[in-house]
């Protein structure tokens, strides 16, 4: 038996609890899309409630392009600021017709 101390790493796997209806209705959303539809989910609710933990599962489960737009409570709100981020994370910077703006 090996004498050195071992690390342990704890993974957690499929730790999301009760949220079996929110990610059947993204499956759905993903099927669609790969049958041709394009489709933008908005993904709504608290502080804490789960939203980011819910699309990281969906983003390593589907195997696509996956974009993010945060709607951040700013004092001085950003106009159209999650289609902006959306936008940025597709290469909008190689599309002029996203990076144009308004
Ligand atoms: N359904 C859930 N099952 C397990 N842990 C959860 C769930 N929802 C939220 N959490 C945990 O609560 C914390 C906050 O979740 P997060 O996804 O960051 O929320 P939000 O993006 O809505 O602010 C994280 O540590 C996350 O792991
Ligand atoms: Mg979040």
């Amino acid at each position: 038996m090996d004498d050195k101390p071992c690390a342990i790493t704890i993974v957690c796997v499929d730790c999301l609890l009760e949220r079996e209806t929110e990610l059947q209705a993204l499956i759905a959303t993903v099927e669609a899309v790969r049958s041709g539809r394009g489709a933008v989910v908005l993904v709504a609710g608290g502080a804490g409630i789960g939203k980011t933990s819910l699309l990281r599962v969906m983003r390593d489960l589907v195997s696509l392009p996956f974009y993010v737009g945060r709607c951040e409570p700013l004092s001085v709100p950003e106009p159209l600021g999650p289609l902006r981020e959306l936008a940025a994370g597709a290469g909008a910077a190689e599309m002029p017709e996203l990076a144009a703006g308004d």
